[in-house]
């Protein structure tokens, strides 16, 4: 096949060259070039022609004569990894998963093409990384059987469309995007533009054939997806698989989702036998000490539509520094920030000699304002040097004047911290669509930061 010409672009104000240029004389950016295909005059008047653009199923329609069936979902018989997909895979769709190395994507995608083809649909997985021996060890570790599941260690994506004719499957696994190449482009694998052109071609290949397919992303030191940023809008869902190498729990989180919500996420344990779902995170994140320690605090945050009870700590120390160290973890640095003041103002404890680290255990990142009155009273408790009452949960956004404000879904948070058997919890005043007497617990209603601290530190 004769080789496509390519231009250098570059990305930030599209000047065009024919070889690559480490500075564009344009624009002055470094390190913006990325090698794209030429179509030529002819080719592009052929992929226009007025027949082909009306046999096409992408003719406009009226609004109404749109069918509005919930697309068909494959289920992957894992409700952690379903749930982040807003109910499973939607077929024919692009799904990329992202995640540093050594995480277990490759476990995970592996576990959810056994799931996949237990149930008479077939599975292509392309291991462009490793060998099919290799992948056939992993398979077994994971007790991965069945007729269904195809395997190849093909990289080059022309070869890869010959066997996709042959076998039809309908799922799709390219594990790794970097790993494969098209031999239409020069560049070699992992490059911009081979990222991109291979996954441009499997998006067409998915919708044409209504093949369900998941690319494997790595990602780089920086933390993003290794590639452009096209990639993760080309794609239809965006899942990154996270977690601390040192741990075995991993957390699933969907950062686009083109058919479902992104708040969603699901946790995992990675076991001898692969990864197994973890149904109640907040047992795996608590302290499983009785005894609460200072400067420590329980929230009840909410990841999307599942409350997790996770634990703040907090630790303050006198600065040798002139201006004081604030370090936030887990939480929004500003939101941090914003906290101490009026823990100053309001309540008048001055921290501004004193260094401040804020950390949520078990990785998670918090996003929602409620988790301010955890913070301060995790704070409080370090300056102080008292623990908070044992037991207790605490939800509650601070006001800039002081003030406990309204969460959402505050029952659903006292439900899952009664389950987990706390006694006290501490919310705000002025919540409304409360039914108090539902709740075996001690519920304290504060309107005040103070009056918050008052209930947290009482015997
Ligand atoms: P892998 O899926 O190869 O990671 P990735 O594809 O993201 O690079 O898994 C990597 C780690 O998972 C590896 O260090 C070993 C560990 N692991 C287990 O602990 N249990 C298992 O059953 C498997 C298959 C892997
Ligand atoms: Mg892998």
């Amino acid at each position: 096949m004769a080789k496509l010409k390519t231009k250098w672009v570059c990305q930030t104000c599209g000047y065009e060259t024919f070889s690559y240029l480490g500075r564009c004389p344009d624009c002055g950016n470094f390190s913006t070039f990325c090698e794209e295909v030429v179509q030529s005059a002819v080719e592009l008047k052929s992929n226009s022609s007025p027949s082909l653009i009306l046999n096409s199923a992408l003719r406009a329609k009226r609004i109404d004569e749109v069918s509005s069936d919930e697309k068909i979902r494959i289920k992957t018989d894992m409700e952690e990894f379903d749930r982040v997909l807003g109910g499973g895979f939607v077929l024919g769709s692009l799904v990329l998963l992202a995640g540093d190395p050594g995480i277990g994507k490759s476990t995970l995608i592996l576990q959810t093409c056994r799931n996949i083809t237990k149930d008479g649909k077939t599975a292509l997985y392309v291991c462009a990384e490793e060998s099919e021996q290799q992948v056939k060890l992993r398979a077994k570790r994971l007790k991965v059987e069945g007729k269904n599941l195809y395997v190849t260690s093909q990289n080059c994506l022309e070869e890869l469309l010959v066997q996709l004719d042959e076998i039809k499957p309908d799922f799709l696994v390219v594990d790794s995007i970097q790993a494969v190449f098209s031999s239409q482009i020069s560049s070699s694998s992992g490059s911009v533009s081979q990222i991109r052109e291979c996954t441009n071609i499997l998006m067409r290949i998915a919708k044409q054939k209504n093949i369900t397919t998941v690319i494997i992303g790595h990602v780089t030191k920086e933390g993003n997806i290794a590639g452009p940023k096209v990639l993760e809008h080309m794609v239809d869902t965006v899942v990154n698989f996270e977690g601390d190498r040192y741990k075995s729990y991993r957390v699933l989180r969907s950062i686009k989702n083109r058919f479902g919500t992104t708040m969603e996420v699901g946790v995992f344990n990675m076991e001898d036998d692969g990864l197994s779902e973890v149904k109640n995170p907040s047992e795996l994140f608590l302290n499983p000490f009785e005894e609460n320690n200072c400067g420590c605090s329980t929230i009840a945050t909410l990841e999307g539509t599942r409350v997790l009870l996770l634990e703040i700590q907090s630790l303050t120390g006198t600065t040798p520094y002139p201006n004081p160290r604030r370090v936030a973890r887990g939480i929004e640095y500003n939101r941090l920030l914003q906290i101490l003041a009026v823990l100053e103002k309001r309540v008048g404890i001055n921290l501004s000699k004193q260094d401040v680290y804020v950390n949520v255990i078990g990785g998670i990142d918090i996003d929602e304002p409620a988790v301010d009155l955890g913070v301060a009273l995790a704070v409080i408790s370090c300056a102080r040097d008292i623990p908070l009452k044992r037991k207790t949960v605490i939800a509650g956004e601070i006001g800039l004047s002081g003030e406990i404000r309204a969460v959402d879904n505050i029952e659903k948070r006292l439900k899952e911290a009664q389950k987990l058997g706390f006694e006290c919890a501490i919310i705000p005043k002025t919540q409304k669509d409360l039914n108090l007497s539902k709740f075996d617990l001690k519920i304290v209603q504060v309107a005040k930061l103070t009056d918050a601290i008052k209930a947290a530190f009482e015997k």
